[in-house]
């Protein structure tokens, strides 16, 4: 899919260190202060969403964490978020690295140890990991399934690999956009960087690309120019071919970061009154059918386990959620409405508002400190529930356990 798909592999690989080694990827985060105080935190973490990637498991902060294609950011961020951590970052650019482990020096955060290593060497290191983060990075390399195998190989048997990869229907203005570059003949270089910038910045708001960047006029930064548009190589991910890369990896899928995006209920299709024939396919069909009723997703982040892990929909499937333990997600919002509640998962990628009358609302949320399991608060609040706790968990407003959490 990449503008420069004519190049051979071992020279797409090249001209993509070089452009990582050119144009760090991304910009440096402000306020990392900000992470360290706990006041802000990574959308997606195994800190204050343990439960996400081990729902089977004690919380434990005590971590060694792997970022695989770590760029300037993750680092210094996780690092600074997770101080009882241990965080290794390995990336192929340079520069990159410096620029992490510079920003890193520069707030005290020592948790951390940067590496230049390819990830799909990441054996030769010796060690292994609880936690693996690879967002942004297989959809780059010349085998993605081979780079997915080797981050399994480093990760233990009960860890975890959270990952992300572009979506190629959300992507098709992207798509264009390298097509469009590659006619004109634009090369990977700041020139060419800056001429598709502006071009950008005109581009009308009915574009394809504007599913990306809504805002006509916005100047995009000419990293993530290089990155989108003049990459040498991405590759890009429909539902199904998520399901062959982690399969082909001898890995297991473990769940969506978040749900609701892979729900029919949630998508057109609920309010079209087309879930009796969506309901009929099989999990994989369905996540496929509501990312085609969706049509906006730009990327894929999920997590991928060892094979011999339980994967979340099978520890909450159907009647299993009686035995579960809720608690309230991070990045949910309630909002009064009337006599209503309104609760929003914010910067998910599909955000779904829940609405029910205030009191019926906090009572359901109030219970779910973690502690008490859906069939014991079914017990006391009523049947119903059951339910609507299934819709709050599929909806992202709620994380759960196998067990009891801290809350
Ligand atoms: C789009 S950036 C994403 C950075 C970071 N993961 C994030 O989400 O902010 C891709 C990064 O992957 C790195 N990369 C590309 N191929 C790699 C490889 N084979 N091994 C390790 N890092 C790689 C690039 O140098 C770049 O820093």
């Amino acid at each position: 899919m990449g503008a420069f798909m004519g190049l051979p592999a071992i020279d797409q690989s090249e001209a993509l260190h070089q452009l990582y080694e050119a144009f760090p990827y991304p910009r440096v985060v402000a306020g990392l202060q900000d992470f360290k105080a706990g006041k802000r935190q990574p959308i997606w973490n195994p800190k204050t969403s343990f439960s996400v990637f081990f729902p089977e498991q004690a919380p434990r902060e005590e971590l060694d964490i792997l970022i695989a294609g770590c760029g300037t950011n993750l680092v210094p961020v996780f690092g600074a978020f997770m101080p009882r951590a241990r965080i290794v970052g390995v990336d192929i650019s340079a520069a990159s690295l410096q620029i992490s482990a510079e920003q890193c020096a520069a707030h005290g955060i020592d948790n951390v140890e940067h590496l230049q290593l390819p990830l799909e060497q990441i054996g030769s290191l010796g060690e292994d990991f609880d936690f693996v983060c690879c967002t942004g990075v297989l959809h780059h390399l010349a085998d993605p399934v081979a780079g997915l195998r080797a981050l399994g190989r480093v990760t233990r048997p009960n860890g975890a690999i959270m990952t992300m990869v572009y979506a190629r229907y959300g992507r098709q203005g992207i798509y264009m956009l390298q097509e469009l570059a590659t006619k004109l003949g634009l090369s990977i270089d700041e020139l060419s960087a800056a001429k598709v910038q502006k071009l950008l910045a005109f581009l009308p708001q009915g574009h394809p690309f504007r599913l990306v960047y809504p805002n006509v006029g916005t100047v995009i930064s000419l990293e993530e120019v290089m990155d989108m548009v003049l990459n040498p190589r991405d590759q890009s991910y429909r539902v199904q071919d998520i399901r062959d890369l982690v399969q082909g990896a001898g890995l297991r899928f473990h769940r969506w970061l978040g749900n609701a995006p892979y729900r029919p209920e949630m998508s057109a299709l609920g309010r079209a009154g087309l879930l009796d024939a969506a309901d009929a396919l099989d999990p994989w069909a369905q996540a496929a059918a509501a990312e085609l009723a969706f049509g906006n997703l730009i990327k894929h982040s999920f997590v991928v386990t060892h094979p011999d892990r339980t994967p979340a929909a099978e520890l909450f499937g159907g009647e299993r959620i009686l035995d579960a333990y809720p608690s309230i997600s991070t990045h949910v919002r309630l909002e009064p409405s009337g006599t209503d509640l309104v609760v929003t998962n914010e910067g998910h990628p599909v955000r779904i508002e829940t609405v029910a009358p205030i009191a019926e609302m906090s009572a359901l949320l109030q219970a779910c400190s973690g502690q008490r399991s859906v069939r014991e608060l079914a017990a006391e609040l009523g049947d119903g529930v059951v339910g609507a706790y299934r819709h709050l968990y599929h909806a992202d407003a709620l994380t759960l356990s196998t067990r009891p959490t801290r809350s």
